[in-house]
C-alpha cells in the first residue's frame, strides 16, 4: 500500500514537470511568501544585476532584471496629478495624446479640508490614474513641515502641524497602495526651503526632529505601511538626506522597520561610498551622473552604478550592501509592477473630477465676512438676484493654475477656470478685467511686464469696478519662478504683481468687494480693514472654478481651515525673527534656532497675535460649543482618556465645523509649546442640530521628545485640555492629572 502511495506521487510529479507546472521558479511563485521569493531572485542574479537595480536607466524608470523576466520599475510626479511622460533621457515632454490627467487639488489644500475621508478619496483617485498610466512608484505625497511662508514648495506639503499632517498622510497612502502603486514619501527630511536647496546643510536638535521634522514620514511609513521614501536634497547634521547614517539607517529603517526602497531626489546624491552604506538604494538622477550637466547617455556612471561596482569587486564596501538594495528593490517591484493582482485603475473620469471637485469645495476657507452696510448681511455668500453687474477681476481668474510650480506641473484634461465656473452660476452677470499681470511660467526667471501694459490693466479694472455692482478679484500667486515654484523660495510675503495697490485702488471704488487668494502661503495683507470679504482659494486643481463658484454662491457653505497660520509681517515667524543665519542660513548651514517652536508653537508661546491663526475658518452658518468633559479626573501611562463635547449649528443653513483639540502639559521638564494639536474631527451638523464629539487620547499625545535620553516622556502631572475652533479661538478647557 505504502508503496503504490509513492509510485502514484512519482507519477503526479512527472506530470507536472512535463506540463511545466513544477518548473515555476519560486521568485515568481505568487503563492510564496514574498521574502522567500527575494531570496530566490537573489540567488540567480549576477552582481552587475543587483547593481544595475540601484540606478536609474532613464529620467524616471529602473530595470527589471531582463535575464529573468523581473519587471522594470515606472516612476511618476505627483503629487497632486500624474505627470505627462516624459522622453526617456530629457527633461522635454514626450507629447502623447493621451496622458492628461484629472488634477486634484494641491497638498496644502487637501490638508485645508482636515478630512481624512477626503485624504482617503484623494489617495484611491490618484493611485487609480498612476495604475491606469502604468506608473510603480507615485512620487509623493510630500510632508515636510510648514516652516517659513517664503518656501517655494509649501503648497505641495500638508501644512505647519505635524499631528494633521500625520493624520492626513496615512489615508493617501494606504489608498494609492491599494492600487499596486507604491506611494513615495518626499522629501526626507528637514527639507524646508529651495534657497541652496542641493547643499544646505540643516542643523537642529533631536528634538525638533522627533517632535516636529519627522511625525508625518513615521505616520507614513508605521501607520499607512509606505514602501518607498525618496531622501531631500539638502543636508541634515552634515551629511546629505539621501544618503544619511541618522536618518536613513538608524532612524528610518531600523528604529521604524522600513522595509521598503529609499529612492533618491533627483540629482541628490554625491558620494559612492555614502550612498552605498548609509540606505540608499535607488539613485535617480536629473541629468546624466546624478549633478548637473548633460552630456551623453551614461546612466552607467551614476554614483550607484558602475564606481559602485568597482568598489564592491576591490571590497571597498561589502557585498551586503548590494545584497540589502536589491532585496529592497525586488520588494518594491513584487509589490507593485509584478504584482498580478493588482486592479487596472482608471484615468481623467468623471468619478475623479468629482472626487476632486468635494474636495476643493472642502479645501476653500473663508478669511473674512462682513456687511458693506452696518446691520446689513455680510457680503457672501453673492445672491445673483442682488447684483446686476459682477466684475471678476484678476489674473487668476482665467490663468491654467495646475501649470508652473516645478515638478508638480499637470498636463490636464479638463480646467474649469473660476470665471467659467463664476458664469456657470451668474451667467451674463459677470463681466471681466484682467488688473495685473504675472507674466509667463519661467524656471529661473521672471518675465519683466512693460510699464504701460501694467497701467492699462489697472486702469481698465478701476473704470469697470466704478461701474460695477460686486468686485471679485480672483489674485494671489501663481506658481511663477518665486511665487510658489520649486527651485526659488519666495522674496517677501508681499502679493507680487502691483496688487496690493490695485486692490486697495479698487476697494477706494468699490466698497463691495471679495478678494479670493490663490497660493500655497501666507500673504500679508496691509489692506485688510477696506476688504470686506476675503476667501483662501490655494490651487485647486481641474474643478477649482465649480468649487469656489459653489462656495461663493452659498451652494456649498465653506468648511475649511488653516493648515498653516498668516502672521501679520514675516519678521514676526519664529525662524524669521533670528538672523539669516536662521533662514536662509549662510549658503552653508541653516540653523532651526526656533526649534520646536514652529508656526503656531511659536506665536502662541511668545503671544504674539497673528493676521489668521492656525486652524481657522469661518463659515455661513454659526456653531455653538458646549462644555468639554473627561472620562476620568486622573489617568496612568497605560489608560486612554475620552474627552466630550457639545457643539451645535446655531445658524439657518447646514454646516460643518472643525473642532480641535489642544493639549498643554502645565508643568514639564523641558520647555513645551503653549498648544499642541493632539485631536480634531470634522463634524456634519443640521440648522439646529447638536452633536457629541469625542476624542480618545493616550500617552503619546501627551509626550513629548527627550533629546538626552532619546525617548519618548509621558511626565506625570496636570495637563490642560483646550478645544477650539482655531488655535486661538478656544471654547473650552478641561483639566485632569497624569499619575
Ligand atoms: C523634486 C522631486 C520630484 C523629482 C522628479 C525633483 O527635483 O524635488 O519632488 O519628484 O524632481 O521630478
Amino acid at each position: 500500500m505504502k508503496e503504490r502511495k509513492i509510485s502514484i506521487l512519482v507519477i503526479l510529479f512527472i506530470l507536472l514537470s512535463v506540463s511545466g507546472w513544477a518548473q515555476i521558479p519560486v521568485y515568481l511563485d505568487e503563492s510564496k511568501p514574498i521574502e522567500v521569493r527575494i531570496k530566490d531572485a537573489l540567488s540567480k542574479m549576477t552582481l552587475e544585476e543587483k547593481v544595475a537595480l540601484c540606478h536609474a536607466q532613464s529620467k524616471f524608470s529602473i530595470p527589471g532584471v531582463p535575464s529573468l523576466g523581473i519587471s522594470e520599475l515606472w516612476m511618476s510626479d505627483g503629487p497632486h496629478g500624474i505627470h505627462e511622460e516624459q522622453l526617456w533621457n530629457a527633461w522635454d515632454a514626450a507629447k502623447w495624446t493621451n496622458d492628461s490627467c484629472t488634477a486634484f487639488p494641491a497638498l496644502t489644500a487637501l490638508a485645508a479640508t482636515w478630512s481624512t475621508s477626503l485624504s482617503a478619496e484623494y489617495g484611491k483617485a490618484i493611485g487609480e490614474e498612476a495604475r491606469y498610466r502604468e506608473k510603480d512608484v507615485l512620487l509623493g505625497p510630500g510632508v515636510n513641515i510648514y516652516r517659513i511662508p517664503l518656501n517655494g514648495r509649501n503648497f505641495e506639503y500638508l501644512g505647519e502641524d505635524p499631528y494633521l499632517a500625520s493624520q492626513m498622510v496615512v489615508p493617501y497612502v494606504k489608498e494609492v497602495q491599494k492600487n499596486g502603486v507604491a506611494a513615495c514619501v518626499k522629501h526626507f527630511a528637514v527639507n524646508n526651503q529651495e534657497t541652496n536647496r542641493m547643499d544646505i546643510n540643516a542643523i537642529l536638535s533631536d528634538r525638533a526632529l522627533h517632535e516636529i521634522y519627522l511625525p508625518a514620514f513615521k505616520a507614513a511609513v508605521q501607520e499607512g505601511g509606505a514602501w518607498s521614501i525618496m531622501g531631500a536634497y539638502n543636508k541634515v547634521l552634515g551629511q546629505h538626506a539621501c544618503h544619511n547614517e541618522l536618518l536613513l539607517n538608524k532612524i528610518l529603517k531600523k528604529d521604524w522597520g522600513f522595509d521598503g526602497a529609499v529612492i533618491s531626489d533627483w540629482g541628490g546624491v554625491h558620494d559612492t561610498k555614502e550612498a552605498a552604506l548609509y540606505g540608499l538604494d535607488i539613485e535617480m538622477g536629473s541629468f546624466t551622473n546624478g549633478l548637473t550637466s548633460e552630456s551623453v547617455f551614461t546612466y552607467n556612471d551614476y554614483f550607484l552604478a558602475n564606481p559602485y561596482l568597482k568598489m564592491l569587486k576591490e571590497g571597498s564596501v561589502p557585498m551586503s550592501t548590494v545584497d540589502e538594495k536589491a532585496a529592497r528593490v525586488l520588494r518594491l517591484i513584487f509589490r507593485t509592477s509584478m504584482n498580478r493582482n493588482r486592479p487596472w485603475g482608471s484615468f481623467a473620469s468623471d468619478e475623479h473630477h468629482t472626487t476632486a471637485r468635494t474636495i476643493a469645495e472642502e479645501a476653500i476657507v473663508l478669511l473674512k465676512n462682513k456687511a458693506v452696510i452696518k446691520n446689513e448681511k455680510p457680503l457672501l455668500p453673492i445672491d445673483g438676484n442682488k447684483y446686476r453687474n459682477i466684475l471678476v477681476i484678476g489674473e487668476n481668474a482665467t490663468r491654467i493654475l495646475t501649470d508652473g510650480g516645478g515638478s508638480s506641473t499637470l498636463k490636464v484634461k479638463r480646467y474649469v477656470s473660476p470665471l467659467d465656473g463664476l458664469k456657470s452660476i451668474y451667467g451674463d452677470k459677470i463681466t471681466y478685467a484682467q488688473g495685473y499681470e504675472g507674466g509667463k511660467s519661467l524656471w529661473d526667471r521672471e518675465e519683466v511686464i512693460p510699464e504701460a501694459r501694467i497701467k492699462l490693466l489697472r486702469d481698465e479694472a478701476i473704470q469697470k469696478a466704478k461701474k460695477a455692482d460686486l468686485v471679485i478679484f480672483l489674485g494671489g500667486l501663481n506658481k511663477n519662478y518665486h511665487q510658489d515654484s520649486e527651485g526659488s523660495d519666495r522674496p517677501d510675503m508681499r502679493l507680487p504683481f502691483g496688487q496690493d495697490e490695485l486692490i486697495t485702488s479698487l476697494a477706494a471704488v468699490n466698497p463691495n468687494i471679495v478678494f479670493v487668494l490663490f497660493s500655497g502661503n501666507a500673504v500679508e495683507m496691509p489692506w485688510i480693514q477696506k476688504v470686506p470679504a476675503i476667501v483662501q482659494g490655494w490651487y485647486l486643481g481641474s474643478e477649482g472654478g465649480n468649487a469656489l463658484a459653489n462656495v461663493l454662491s452659498g451652494k456649498v457653505n465653506p468648511n475649511g481651515k488653516l493648515p498653516f497660520s498668516f502672521p501679520l509681517k514675516l519678521k514676526d515667524c519664529g525662524a524669521l525673527s533670528f538672523d539669516s543665519s536662521v533662514f536662509p542660513g549662510d549658503g552653508v548651514n541653516v540653523n532651526y534656532k526656533e526649534d520646536i517652536l514652529v508656526g503656531y508653537r511659536w506665536f502662541d508661546t511668545k503671544n504674539i497675535p497673528v493676521l489668521f491663526p492656525f486652524g481657522y475658518g469661518l463659515s455661513y452658518t454659526t456653531f455653538q460649543y458646549g462644555k468639554p468633559t473627561v472620562s476620568s479626573k486622573s489617568i496612568t501611562t497605560a489608560d486612554s482618556l475620552v474627552v466630550t463635547i457639545p457643539v451645535k449649528n446655531t445658524g439657518k443653513v447646514a454646516g460643518k465645523e472643525i473642532v480641535q483639540l489642544y493639549v498643554n502639559d502645565e508643568k514639564s521638564s523641558l520647555p513645551r509649546p503653549l498648544k499642541e494639536l493632539k485631536g480634531f474631527e470634522k463634524v456634519s451638523l443640521e440648522p439646529g442640530e447638536e452633536k457629541m464629539v469625542s476624542f480618545t487620547l493616550t500617552k503619546e499625545a501627551l509626550s513629548y521628545y527627550d533629546d538626552k535620553k532619546n525617548t519618548w516622556i509621558a511626565e506625570p502631572g496636570k495637563f490642560k485640555i483646550m478645544i477650539g475652533a482655531s488655535a486661538t479661538d478656544i471654547k473650552g478647557t478641561v483639566d485632569f492629572v497624569l499619575k
